[in-house]
């Protein structure tokens, strides 16, 4: 395997894991203010970044590559509000996306056949992870922090399963 490319893998597994570890850290700011529901959309997209991560540590596993983890930074802990966090919650994913799509350009420029249909998934992905972002987003920046909308958006968040 093109070794840019398993490099550029193995940092988008610690990007995952970071995205995952961001999102907790951001679900104990929700818990910290009362609002449980977003608390919980948050702990759901924790889980599921960690599955990123996992998925992509077994694809170069089943590859013959050896994952090597890299360290993770400590992530952003003070927020100011719901609509802060989830400015820098989209504002990580667009990030994200462009990693991604990094991952795919050099899986195309070496012609990696294996590595270019993996991929696809998580480019599909990012164009959810983007939307949902953005609509939770628009929808704080039509309620005030402190009207009964914001508990009713709560309310919605907290049935993702
Ligand atoms: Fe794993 Fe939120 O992208």
């Amino acid at each position: 395997m093109d070794s840019k490319l398993q490099d550029l893998i193995q940092e988008q597994i610690g990007h995952e894991y970071y995205s995952s570890y961001l999102y907790l850290q951001m679900a104990s700011y929700f818990e910290s203010t009362n609002l449980d529901g977003f608390a919980k959309w948050m702990k759901v997209q924790t889980r599921e970044e960690r599955e990123h991560g996992d998925k992509m540590y077994e694809f170069l596993q089943d590859r013959g590559v050896r994952v090597i983890l890299r360290a993770l930074p400590q992530p952003p802990s003070n927020y100011t509000s719901p609509q802060d966090v989830f400015e820098k919650t989209l504002e990580h994913e667009q990030k994200v996306t462009s990693l991604i799509n990094g991952i795919a350009d050099q899986a195309d420029k070496v012609n990696d056949r294996p590595t270019k249909v993996f991929i696809q998934w998580f480019v599909s992905e990012q164009v959810e992870e983007e939307k949902n972002a953005t609509r939770i987003l628009e929808l704080l920046k039509k309620i005030k922090p402190d009207s009964g909308a914001i508990f009713q958006l709560d309310h919605h968040l907290g049935k993702r399963e």
